[in-house]
């Protein structure tokens, strides 16, 4: 399981390096809806959750994360009035929403898993809900694998990277795909895919 080093080594490092250095904040905060419920589906220590929750008041976001001792950080150092974390799979959630929000994380679940991971947020999307994945290109990925291998200790079969294209369709045999685009963001480029239940 994705245990991050630097987490050990220091917080702030640690929201340095995912917050300032690697996500796109001003595209994530495009992608969000205008009211409602954010599910932010293995949400790690709490880091985008937080940043969602204090840039958009209105919002209501529950990050969930199967790591037990992310949420625990998440609870100590990311809380706030609009914001809850709880240890769960995804297949435990009964509540809905209008945005469930999967980022960096599908490079973390095994390809066998995706069938039943997108019919759950398919069954946890408001009416007029959406999916938003944010992930890696595998093409030009080694970055992301070495960081993946070496800062966040992931073993080679825990990191299955994908293209874009491969991505696209494999959502789009579970929802309708809305958007897709690519942006590089140093040091390697990122794809976001907008989908929701039709
Ligand atoms: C690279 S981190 C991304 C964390 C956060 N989304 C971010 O962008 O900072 C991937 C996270 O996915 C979590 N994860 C992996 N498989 C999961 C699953 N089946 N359900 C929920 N979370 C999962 C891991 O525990 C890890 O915290």
């Amino acid at each position: 399981m994705l245990q991050y080093k630097l987490l050990k080594l220091s917080p702030r490092l640690l929201r340095f390096y995912r917050s300032t250095l690697l996500l796109d904040f001003p595209r994530i905060t495009s992608y969000l809806p205008v009211v409602g419920k954010v599910l932010d589906v293995g949400c790690g220590v709490g880091i985008v959750s937080h940043r969602v929750a204090s840039e958009r008041r209105d919002l209501n976001v529950l990050g969930i994360d199967i790591s037990a001792a992310s949420i625990e950080l998440a609870r100590v150092n990311y809380t706030l009035p609009n914001t809850r974390y709880e240890c769960k799979r995804l297949e435990a959630v009964t509540e809905q929403f209008d945005c469930v929000m999967l980022l960096d994380v599908l490079h973390h679940i095994p390809p066998s898993e995706y069938d039943n991971l997108f019919n759950s947020v398919r069954s946890l999307l408001a009416p007029g809900g959406y999916l938003l994945v944010k992930d890696i290109e595998r093409r030009r990925g080694y970055i992301s694998f070495a960081m993946d291998r070496y800062i966040s200790g992931c073993k080679p079969e825990e990191i299955n990277l994908h293209n874009c294209d491969e991505m696209t369709a494999i959502v789009s045999q579970h929802l309708r795909v809305k958007s897709v685009e690519i942006k590089f963001r140093f040091p390697f480029p990122n794809y976001y895919i907008v989908a929701d239940s039709a």
